[in-house]
């Protein structure tokens, strides 16, 4: 959960005009993407063999442990960053922003909570094949390289975004829950036809303002901001400018 906002950046998100429009169209966004599901699941589906790889990001270690975070580009193996790219879930997937949001205006879908899927997974093999790299041994291992401390971590909870014109985060921390600890967040930017806050990279802030900020990622095509989750830092981004989407996945580690 997001922790110290500030009311009146969210306030400003919630009253963005696209924002307003989503919110107040949520119920037949919902009925409608839920109607589309339904005629989805008359199709057949093929078995996917899909096992993407990753490039090695535990050189990084150094910089994680020095700066609370670290920005890692050419994620993904570039054939399989294309496959996933290519096979995007479709909007019906997604939750829409719902009527009362005013700090997360994104939709959101496809969640995995403690290696149980929320969606069908044979609909969206791709994503789902994404997530079983996560949960992997040996990407989990290199995440606990990479934050250099021999704690074993694994993904608790994973879940796809689409954001738009409007579409913001407003800077927060994470908050603290008993049941997880040394966490680690990351956001893969799998795609985005513009660059940096424009088209909603997620920035590492000191306060919980957009102004002076420490880092704003400018690549959001196959790149991944990794973030200690219980540190000082904000994380966010204002509202998107017109004409464009980003598309990104979001997980979250905790020590197994
Ligand atoms: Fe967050």
């Amino acid at each position: 959960m997001a922790v110290e906002m500030d009311k009146e950046i969210c306030s400003r998100m919630f009253r963005h005009p696209n924002i307003i429009w989503r919110r107040k169209t949520y119920f037949f966004r919902k009925v409608f993407r839920g109607g589309l599901r339904k005629i989805d699941s008359i199709n057949s589906i093929s078995a996917s063999t899909f096992e993407p790889r990753w490039n090695g990001f535990t050189q990084f270690s150094q910089q994680l442990s020095a700066n609370g975070y670290v920005f890692v580009e050419n994620f993904l193996v570039e054939a399989d960053y294309k496959i996933l790219k290519n096979n995007w879930p479709r909007t019906r997937f997604f939750t829409p922003v719902v009527p009362n949001e005013d700090h997360k205006t994104s939709d959101k879908g496809l969640y995995c909570q403690r290696g149980t899927p929320g969606f069908d997974t044979k609909r969206n093999p791709i994503v789902w094949s994404l997530y079983e790299m996560f949960r992997s041994k040996d990407f989990c291992q290199d995440v606990s390289e990479l934050c250099g401390d021999q704690i074993d971590r694994t993904p608790y909870h994973l879940l796809c975004q689409n954001s738009f014109w409007g579409s913001g985060l407003a800077p927060h921390r994470d908050s603290h829950d008993e049941e997880t600890h040394s966490k680690i967040n990351f956001i893969f930017f799998v795609e985005s036809n513009g660059s940096g806050w424009e088209a909603g990279g997620t920035g590492i802030m000191r306060t919980n303002s957009f102004e002076d900020p420490i880092f704003v990622p400018q690549n959001l095509n196959n790149s991944c901001l990794f973030y200690f989750s219980e540190s000082d830092l904000f994380h966010g981004f204002p509202t998107m400018k017109f004409g464009k989407f980003r598309r990104n996945v979001i997980a979250h580690f905790c020590a197994s």
